[in-house]
């Protein structure tokens, strides 16, 4: 197969939801229509469970099995699928975000009981940000849930995208006999089964009889109705608009039942983009481009303290990645050989020999990566587009071992490189401040130092609202601002001026005191 017939069947997406929406059972369903897995229940295992929170330990064991899954390839009707995998637990957030940067389009799965949920809102919001296509299964219609049309009002109006469905349920909860197939012209019989693909009846057009004898006169009806209102609503499906991140289908189903699912991933297969230019510092990488080039989303520490040993992952963004080629590590300009790649097929690891653009290869890594790291055959490129956003808690961290200080400042140092949390030092008084999304990676960082490194720390309390990365076109106004601000102005690890804002009032005031200032609530590695 030519370098082009590669990328055009590859399809690197991932799937993501509020917790509980049903992420992980759609996963698992795709598994098993792409025969990667063969009962349902086998990703699920490794999931991080829910009454874990208070058990980070168990939560760090559980995302070290999970390694195997962070990235799930399998081949389907020729196409050959990455879904990445997202932390469903919320303190490993940035994890999401950054694995975001790494797909060409992602699956949004919303409950149909609940809706928009918070965390749903806030990954749309990194979607938009990149233009990310993106599709949306609306999923448990085999519960009691809200009327579809209103969750499509409420899709609209709180992900601030234009939507198009392209399937529509017969009744709901109870009732729920199954949906039309806007995209296909066919009705799939709901037969509840958790192992099993669902009956499907094809019908010519919406007038077909064959639809009153599946559903029976007055729900065929209804669904004329209701078809009838989509089609004078909402435009045709534009698939342009749709790869453009301006239009996301929709699809209802039932992950847990199977249904629905089957008819997600062939109309994903054929709209979903294959791998898409990259924009870097210097130019735009096109996937076709003949020489290798890659990035760093992702760094995965394994939990045992014997041997720190993480994994780097990378996406392929251009040319062919080769096993035991040297290449160049763009930040570091020394040479890379990777002797035993890894690439990541359903639950197995395998050393690959060769990816393509948009495949995910895991490099075996003793601390010389960092995310965002780019990776190529010589020329130097710099991707963008990380984002890090700001902490929602903030602690002052401090040596408790005088005699550990080095061993503690490199674990900080590598920590930070993994992308665990967020380090900043305040000018002021020069102490260390580590932002984090949750409770639990305060945790994770004292376990790991003491248990990686050697090097023992404490915590103490910092009450800040937001950290702002703070720039102006008026360097004297910058200047003011900073030297007003003193107090409160600290330095990220890029060296780029952070403002501390210990709440909203006052950072409201300070976006009002000085216009010209601009305040952004995340960055770019
Ligand atoms: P997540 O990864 O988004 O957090 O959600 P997950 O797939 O774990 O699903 C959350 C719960 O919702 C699970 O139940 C799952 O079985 C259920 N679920 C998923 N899809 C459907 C569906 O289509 N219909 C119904 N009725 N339920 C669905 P649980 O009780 O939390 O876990 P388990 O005991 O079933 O494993």
């Amino acid at each position: 197969m030519t370098q082009t017939e590669e990328i055009k069947r590859r399809r690197t997406f991932a799937i993501i939801s509020h917790p509980d929406a049903g992420k992980t059972t759609l996963t698992e369903k795709l598994l098993l229509f792409g025969g990667a897995i063969h009962v349902a229940g086998a990703v699920k295992n490794n999931k991080i469970k829910k009454t874990a929170t208070s058990d980070w330990m168990e939560i760090e064991k559980q995302r070290g099995i999970s390694v195997a899954t962070s990235v799930m390839g399998f081949e389907y009707e020729g196409y050959k699928i990455n879904i990445l995998d997202t932390p469903g637990h919320q303190d490993f957030a940035e994890d999401t975000y950054r694995t975001l940067t790494a797909v060409d389009s992602v699956i949004i799965v919303v409950d149909v009981a609940k809706g928009v949920e918070q965390q749903t809102r806030k990954l749309m919001e990194v979607c938009r940000m990149r233009n990310t296509p993106v599709i949306i299964f609306v999923n448990k219609l085999d519960r009691e849930g809200r009327d579809p049309f209103d969750i499509l009002d409420e899709l609209e109006q709180e992900l601030k995208i234009d939507v198009r469905p392209l399937s529509w349920p017969i009744n709901i909860g109870a009732k729920f006999k199954g949906v039309y197939n806007i995209y296909e012209n066919a009705i799939d019989l709901f037969t509840p089964d958790k192992q099993r693909v669902s009956e499907r009846v094809e019908i010519n057009d919406v007038n077909d009889p064959r639809i009153d004898e599946a559903v029976g006169e007055a729900d065929a009806a209804k669904l004329r109705e209701d078809l009838d209102l989509i089609e004078g609503v909402y435009p045709a499906f534009d698939k342009e608009e749709y790869l453009k991140g301006a239009v996301a289908p929709v699809f209802f189903g039932s992950a847990l039942n199977t249904f629905g699912v089957k008819e997600l991933l062939d109309c994903f297969v054929e709209i979903a983009p294959s791998p898409r230019p990259v924009v870097t510092d210097e130019r735009t990488v096109n996937p076709d481009d003949p020489t290798f080039s890659g990035f760093v989303f992702k760094i995965h520490a394994n939990m045992d303290p014997n041997h720190r040993s993480c994994i780097a992952f990378l996406k392929v963004c251009s040319g062919k990645f080769e096993r035991n080629k040297v290449y160049k590590h763009v930040r570091s300009g020394k040479p890379l050989k990777v002797s035993s790649p890894t690439a990541f097929m359903a639950q197995r690891k395998d050393i690959v020999d060769e990816a393509w653009p948009g495949d995910i290869v895991g490099i075996p890594d003793t601390g010389n990566f960092k995310i965002g790291d780019t990776v190529t055959e010589g020329e130097v490129l710099h991707f963008n587009g990380i984002p890090s956003f700001s902490p929602e808690m903030f602690k002052y961290i401090e040596n408790t071992d005088p005699m550990k200080s080095k061993q503690l400042e490199k674990g900080i140092q590598q920590l930070m490189d993994e992308g665990v949390a967020q380090l900043f030092v305040n000018k002021f008084n020069n102490r260390k401040i580590i932002g984090t999304v949750g409770q639990l990676q305060f945790e994770v960082i004292q376990y790991r130092l003491l248990h990686e490194y050697g090097a023992q720390c404490r915590w103490e309390p910092l009450s800040l609202y937001k950290a702002c990365w703070i720039d102006s076109d008026d360097a004297e106004a910058l200047e003011a601002f900073k030297r007003r601000k003193q107090q409160y102005m600290a330095v990220d690890r890029a060296g780029r001026d952070v403002f501390l804002a210990d709440s909203n009032y006052v950072l409201q005031m300070a976006q009002h005191d000085f216009p010209a200032i601009k305040f952004s609530f995340s960055s770019e590695y």
